[in-house]
């Protein structure tokens, strides 16, 4: 496995392993592994034959209040796990290699942005959608892996590469859960026990939405209304949003047709958490 911290090596090696035939796998990450995250790089690894990965805490998609400084981070620990799942390549750039001078060129995409998270992280998709362009540019992946943890993240990536033409498939992969329920986060380390368990209201009020929707109820203010009533019935967690869309154009509900996304972000003590169901989608 080769780690460098430098854009020209990655597209040295890139460059190379093109010539060879290999098809570029990337899985760009922030970061303090989990499962989930290795689950990323076990399904790049399916679909293509030189898998990267990005270790990256990106500055410029927290907030001024949010956690920057304290993302936790172990880059020993998360070389070791990608040397184990077989990565062949690992970029962790510093800051300053990412932003070596004032940022003048940003990529946002509109509208869909402005809901669900976006609405409570101004600016967070702009970051996200700007590191992600950048890093697609320097290591011009066939392929490029990404949680459906983060569903916004996927449908917004979707739409920037439909939208600027990146010649990059994107493949959405599951979310991966503790046993218990909770989906795993880099931000689960930030719940003390007791938090630790509140937490596992997010799974289950999901888990009350899914029961519905087997039932038959197509109603979305109906699946919304039980989902909240179910977080709100623990005193630790407070709810930020509790949202029904379709899951590529994130458009609110009011029935459910064939797919629906029924996403939720909640806090539990200072800790923000997001969870979310997809409906109907194979
Ligand atoms: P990060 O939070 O480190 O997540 C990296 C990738 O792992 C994302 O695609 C995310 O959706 C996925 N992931 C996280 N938890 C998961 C889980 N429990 N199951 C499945 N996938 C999971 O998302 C980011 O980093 C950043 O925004 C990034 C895209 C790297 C840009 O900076």
């Amino acid at each position: 496995m080769i780690v460098t911290e430098k854009i020209s090596d990655v597209r040295n090696i890139i460059k190379e392993q093109k010539l060879s035939g290999k098809k570029i796998g990337l899985v760009p990450t922030m970061g303090y592994l989990h499962e989930g995250h290795l689950s990323l790089v076990r399904i790049a690894k399916k679909h293509s034959n030189f898998v990267s990965v990005s270790i990256f805490v990106n500055p410029i998609q927290f907030g001024p209040n949010e956690d920057f400084d304290r993302y936790p981070r172990d880059l020993e620990r998360d070389l070791k796990l990608l040397e184990k799942e077989g990565c062949d390549l690992v970029f962790a750039p510093s800051v300053e290699e990412m932003y070596p001078s004032e940022l003048l060129t940003t990529v946002n995409v509109d509208k869909i942005t402005d809901k669900l998270c976006g609405a409570f992280r101004p600016g967070h998709f702009k970051g996200v959608t700007t590191v992600v362009a950048k890093l697609f540019n320097i290591f011009t992946p066939d392929i490029a892996v990404f949680g459906q943890k983060d569903a916004q993240q996927v449908a917004v990536i979707k739409k920037m590469v439909e939208d600027l033409n990146f010649p990059v498939e994107i493949i959405k992969a599951p979310i991966v859960r503790e046993v218990d329920g909770l989906a795993m986060s880099s931000r689960n380390v930030y719940l003390n026990s007791e938090e630790r368990k509140a937490a596992l209201i997010l799974s289950k009020s999901l888990k009350e939405a899914e029961k519905l929707l087997l039932n038959g109820e197509r109603n979305a203010n109906t699946i919304i209304k039980k989902v909240n009533e179910v977080l709100n019935s623990e005193p630790l967690c407070k709810v930020q949003y509790v949202s029904c869309v379709h899951p590529d154009t994130l458009e609110d509900l009011t029935y459910i047709k064939d797919k629906a996304l029924i996403a939720i972000a909640c806090f539990i003590g200072t800790t923000r958490l997001i969870d979310n169901l997809l409906w109907g989608e194979k």
